[in-house]
């Protein structure tokens, strides 16, 4: 397609994070520190200029959008969004990833507006230790967004487990269980270094392989041919058809020749991959020129360019971006 977007490695990039707040009623372990500060409201980009971007990335062959946070359902009008990114001529899909606490409430409203699949994440069934994993979530509440969702008619559901020693390692085959019994797809994360959480992440960190020997020590595991452009390796279990495994080893270079990837942080910086800071300033452009986007376009273009050619996280824990996941997009 003459219209696509290439990189300077030859890579289509047909695929859009868009996180829509910083915000969120979580403030996972992982993710955020424990008294976050979040952004003022003029630093983030309003619905309008959310939409501006989606349109001009949809029109330069980006078929896949997935909303993400912080939170995205705290967003003010996320609905009304939503319908409006969903009707862009030549987007495929537009999809979510939510902490499924307000799915309840919203999980049909979402699918009506056209969001097509959602990724929500579940770290535990103990609601003891969901609690200190999340510090404020309350699992009864998930657990029924989560029925909410599979009742509201989206194409997929996907489960998202970031996996971590002495907190929920213990709970894979639990967690594979649940999801299997629901037809649900699930993946298991390897916690990624994205900001100072307040704590050494090195001693938590429980590698895919071990993730993936404790499923196979009840469970024959079939391989997957299929591949999502992402980080992501998934099995089957031959008794469970319906339903994939994931394994995400952000740690692993396996993927970045096949990336097909952005991402927009809510404060409108175009990342051109999670590992690096390199990204551009897209919120000052969409303000300096409100009506031509020409010079929006072209500045996309440039910034391809320079997408680097793979990431650069070390095993070790350390923070070497010191951006948090939240403000990130997932
Ligand atoms: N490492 C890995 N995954 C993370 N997420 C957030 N922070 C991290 C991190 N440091 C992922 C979780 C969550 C989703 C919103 O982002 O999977 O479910
Ligand atoms: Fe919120 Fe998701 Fe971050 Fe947890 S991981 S604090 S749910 S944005």
């Amino acid at each position: 397609m003459a219209n696509a977007l290439q990189d300077g490695f030859g890579r289509t990039i047909d695929y859009l994070r868009l996180s829509v707040t910083d915000r969120c009623d979580f403030r996972c372990v992982y993710c955020m520190a424990e008294d976050m500060r979040f952004l003022p409201r003029q630093q983030i980009l309003g619905l309008e200029e959310l939409y501006r971007a989606a349109r001009l990335f949809v029109g330069r062959g980006v078929k896949k959008i997935r909303l993400t946070g912080g939170e995205p359902l705290v967003r003010r009008d996320i609905l009304g969004l939503c319908e409006r990114i969903a009707a862009l001529p030549g987007l495929r899909e537009l999809v979510m990833t939510t902490n499924g606490a307000q799915l309840a409430r919203l999980a049909r409203p979402l699918a009506e507006a056209g969001v097509k699949r959602l990724n929500i994440s579940l770290d535990s069934l103990d609601p003891a230790r969901f609690r200190a994993i999340t510090r404020t979530g309350e699992l009864a509440r998930v657990l029924d967004g989560i029925e909410a969702a599979r009742a509201a008619g989206f194409e997929r559901i996907k489960l998202n487990t970031v996996v971590m020693q002495g907190r929920n390692a213990d709970e894979v085959l639990a967690l594979v269980d649940y999801a299997v019994a629901r037809g649900l797809d699930i993946s298991f994360i390897e916690e990624m270094p994205l900001g100072e959480v307040g704590r050494s992440r090195g001693e938590a960190f429980c590698s895919s392989d071990e993730v993936r020997a404790r499923i196979a020590s009840r469970y024959a595991l079939l391989d997957c041919a299929e591949q999502s452009g992402g980080p992501a390796r998934y099995v089957r279990l031959p008794a469970h058809p319906a339903s994939r495994i994931g394994f995400i080893s952000p740690h692993s270079h396996t993927f970045c020749a096949s990336c097909n990837r952005l991402r927009l942080t809510v404060e409108g910086r175009l990342l051109l991959c999670l590992g690096h800071e390199q990204s551009l300033d897209l919120r000052a452009l969409l303000r300096r020129h409100p009506t031509d986007d020409r010079p929006l376009v072209d500045a996309i273009d440039r910034a391809l360019l320079h997408k680097p050619q793979q990431h650069d996280f070390s095993a070790s824990g350390e923070v070497q971006v010191l951006r948090f996941m939240n403000a990130s997009g997932g």
